[in-house]
């Protein structure tokens, strides 16, 4: 019997969407990321565009992050990973604000441009703009040859793989991962991250394919039950703390790209600012809630959704209690240091937005008004 696949159902691999496909490929896009850099025994990390102009870096006034979307939220996690580990001052800015607001800029400014497809008109234009006041640009892109990889001084190439689904998935663990090698290389340099924290440290980077792989494992199921329930919500809150604040942005950003659900990511003690005032029996609200960073902090503003009866999603570590006895709903991923969070906190939130979308017979990989890279402003 003669078989009729598609050359797109064979590029997905056997799994229904790419985006399912690219959600499952992150155990090895992040180890990818980091091979040839992140050598444990040695103790060295590898970047060769780092390492060439380590003055640059070392002599920064500070570093200016620029991108969109679902780059410029890797880009915040990398402002708490550089201030952090390397202790250098960082600016995170939307590259179309950047470009258009007569920003500051000297020759003693790193700009780092993040961009998957190394493509995007105002990444791109807000990069010509710094290289023209004479800051030193530097890229991280997943295409290789991309417009921004070409025109940057240096770089980074995450070697996610190919991502063809609109919303993003391994690229961003992929920049999360650079940039975490970037904070790490800067620190140890820079001795502000001692070499002891530094092998500890990159030991536990080593060891995150494998848990990435461990919750793609044991929440895969557990996450297609929980959209299930969530298949006609018009709202939901995303909330985290610290390295996870932006976490949740990235995870209610998910949520609106592919499923039109309104979704808003929020630093959790904001709430009271506002958000809090929308909670109600029909309120769905993810919130992540890992041990390592402000737990207790966390355990109250989880006392205070449930005050208001709002459907609590918790992300928490294996074997967490004060959160998970007030959740609705518990998804567990293995404790790992506060920075590495938002690496493993976010793949069950991109399965939980893949499966709501799914089941709303939304067109996951092309969602409607969105592209994969927007080549003009
Ligand atoms: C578009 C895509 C997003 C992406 C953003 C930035 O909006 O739909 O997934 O995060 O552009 O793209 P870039 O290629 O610069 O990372």
């Amino acid at each position: 019997q003669e078989l009729k696949l598609s050359l797109e159902q064979i590029e997905k691999g056997g799994y229904e969407h790419f985006m399912l496909k690219e959600i499952f490929e992150q155990p090895k896009s992040v180890h990818d990321t980091m091979r040839g850099r992140l050598l444990v025994d040695e103790g060295i990390i590898k970047m060769a565009g780092i390492w060439d102009h380590i003055e640059r870096f070392k002599n920064a006034n500070r570093i200016i992050i620029i991108a969109c979307g679902t780059s410029w939220h890797a880009g915040l996690i990398g402002e708490y990973l550089i201030e952090e580990y390397a202790r250098i001052p960082v600016e995170v800015e939307y590259a179309s604000e950047f470009r258009y607001r007569n920003p500051i800029i000297t020759d003693k400014d790193v700009v780092i441009a993040i961009s998957q497809s190394g493509e995007t008109a105002d990444t791109m234009a807000a990069l010509k703009l710094a290289k023209e006041k004479g800051a030193f640009i530097y890229g991280i892109c997943n295409v290789v040859d991309s417009s921004i990889a070409r025109i940057t001084d240096a770089g980074s190439y995450t070697h996610a793989g190919p991502e063809i689904g609109v919303a993003s998935t391994k690229a961003f663990t992929a920049q999360l991962t650079i940039l975490t090698l970037i904070a790490f290389k800067l620190g140890k340099h820079n001795g502000n991250l001692g070499n002891a924290d530094f092998m500890s440290l990159i030991a536990e980077l080593d060891a995150i394919p494998k848990k990435i792989e461990d919750v793609l494992s044991s929440t895969h199921e557990l996450v297609q039950n929980i959209a299930k329930d969530f298949v006609t919500a018009t709202n939901f809150l995303y909330l985290g703390r610290g390295y996870n604040y932006p976490a949740a942005l990235e995870g209610a950003l998910k949520l609106k790209e592919i499923s039109y659900i309104h979704a808003e990511g929020y630093p959790a003690a904001e709430m009271k600012h506002g958000p809090i005032a929308l909670i109600d029996e029909n309120m769905p609200i993810v919130i992540i809630a890992p041990k390592k960073g402000h737990y207790d902090k966390i355990v109250s503003n989880v006392q205070e959704i449930k005050a208001r009866k709002g459907k609590i999603i918790a992300v928490v570590n294996k074997g967490d209690t004060q959160v998970s006895e007030m959740a609705d709903y518990v998804i567990e991923i293995p404790e790992t240091s506060e920075c590495f969070s938002p690496i493993v906190a976010s793949v069950p939130l991109q399965l939980l937005a893949y499966y709501i979308a799914v089941y709303r017979g939304a067109n996951v990989d092309q969602p409607r008004n969105l592209a994969k890279s927007v080549t003009v402003e």
